[in-house]
């Protein structure tokens, strides 16, 4: 019988990792040794899906949504399942994250011409990347964020854009934003914090909450 090397599973805890992070005030230094260590595992994060987000695929199939050469941009883009999958839908795609080793990793997946991957940090963006694009698609990045810096996310991820626009936010959801928040990450987001995806200069088109998430724990 294998014995499991507790050694390798303590360094690819996320709760862990993440810990020691927020500790010594770095909100963002968890991803890198996360995916560097699953890399090294031969193993992926524990969020990782080989497919885009179920509720992406929704999303995009109830419109019929076509890229047309247009520009998207995925936030948090990890290993590249949903840029691949707006990339497939005709979209030039721009996967970026904060993890070099998930850059790599997306860049090596990928299996389409109009999707690339870049290393970019939310709270360091190219000024060239700002008001850049048709779609911005993002999922899970902003509740992965402490609480201090969720309004400076979601600033950021608006501004990338484009006048005209459209954004699709996917994340956890607090009915009970009075509910005290566990020590680790994901933290869904309050009500308060989806609206600020929606202040202006873009408008609040729909929001769509998904219920009964975890055991009726959370929603989306
Ligand atoms: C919980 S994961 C979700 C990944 C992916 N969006 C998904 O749905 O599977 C959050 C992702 O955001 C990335 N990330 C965290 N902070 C970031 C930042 N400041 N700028 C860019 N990416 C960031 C992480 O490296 C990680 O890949």
């Amino acid at each position: 019988m294998a014995e499991r090397d507790e050694a390798a599973f303590e360094r690819l805890s996320a709760d862990r990792l993440a810990a020691d992070a927020l500790a010594a005030g770095d909100p963002t230094g968890w991803f890198e040794p996360l995916y560097a260590n699953a890399d090294a595992a031969g193993a992926a994060p524990p969020w990782h899906i080989d497919e885009a987000r179920p509720l992406l695929v929704d999303w995009a199939t109830e419109q019929d949504l076509r890229g047309d050469g247009k520009t998207a941009a995925v936030v948090g883009a990890g290993l590249g399942s949903d840029a691949e999958y707006l990339a497939d839908l005709g979209f030039d795609t721009l996967g970026f994250d904060v993890s070099p080793t998930a850059v790599r990793l997306a860049n090596e997946r990928s299996t389409h011409a109009n999707a690339r991957y870049e290393v970019g940090d939310l709270f360091a963006l190219p000024p060239q990347w700002r008001g850049a694009f048709d779609l911005v698609v993002e999922i899970w990045t902003v509740q992965a964020l402490p609480l201090d810096v969720r309004a400076a996310s979601i600033e950021a991820i608006t501004s990338l854009v484009k006048p005209g626009g459209r954004l699709l936010a996917i994340a956890w959801a607090r009915t009970d934003e009075d509910a005290p928040l566990r020590a680790d990450p994901p933290w869904p987001l309050t009500r308060t914090e989806f609206d600020l995806f929606g202040a202006p200069p873009l408008k609040t088109v729909k929001i769509h909450p998904v219920e009964d998430f975890l055991r009726g724990e959370f929603a989306r």
